[in-house]
């Protein structure tokens, strides 16, 4: 019996925690209308698998392969296959900015991984590495500032 007391005391604790955290979301909700917020995820969703795609590149060591998912998938290529110009006036400044800031850096990264193979191959992992971990970052980053509504 009172282990099971024990046990509801640990669950209310946790459930005013998740309450408490759900509470203090910061992030920005913005509004997309209509279709446009599907549309959004849609490419988010997308932009997840092309990472999974430059990584099973990398992995067989085919940084080409990698430079142009990225390119085509995520980088300043990307824009119009993704409506970037009907969404990006429903979105607050910084958060067009965030957006611009991962099209350049898949863009950044396209050239880093292109140039790989005249480097060292330990130098070259550690550029290529660093400009995925900066494509991520802007993710990161916008996630950590916005939602949809
Ligand atoms: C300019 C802002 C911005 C950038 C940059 C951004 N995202 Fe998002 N992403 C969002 C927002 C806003 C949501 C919706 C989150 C919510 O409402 O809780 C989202 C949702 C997602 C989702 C969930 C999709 C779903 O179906 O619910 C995935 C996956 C995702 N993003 C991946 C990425 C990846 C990977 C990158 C970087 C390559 C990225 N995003 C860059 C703003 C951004």
């Amino acid at each position: 019996m009172i282990r099971l007391r024990i046990l509801f005391a640990v669950l209310t604790l946790l459930a005013n925690a998740s309450r408490a955290s759900a509470a203090e979301d910061s992030r920005q909700p913005v509004e997309l209308p209509g279709a446009m917020k599907e549309h959004m995820l849609t490419n988010m969703r997308d932009h997840l698998r092309t990472i999974e795609a430059m990584l099973a590149a990398l992995a067989k060591g085919d940084a080409k392969m990698a430079a142009e998912e990225a390119e085509k998938r995520i980088g300043m290529s990307s824009l119009d296959a993704h409506g970037a110009a009907h969404m990006a006036p429903f979105m607050p400044e910084p958060m067009r900015q965030m957006g611009t800031a991962m099209h350049r850096a898949a863009s950044r990264f396209r050239i880093v991984a292109e140039n790989a193979e005249l480097e060292p191959p330990a130098t070259a992992q550690h550029s290529v590495h660093g400009a995925l971990s900066e494509i991520l970052a802007t993710c990161n980053a916008c996630h950590a500032a916005f939602r949809l509504k």
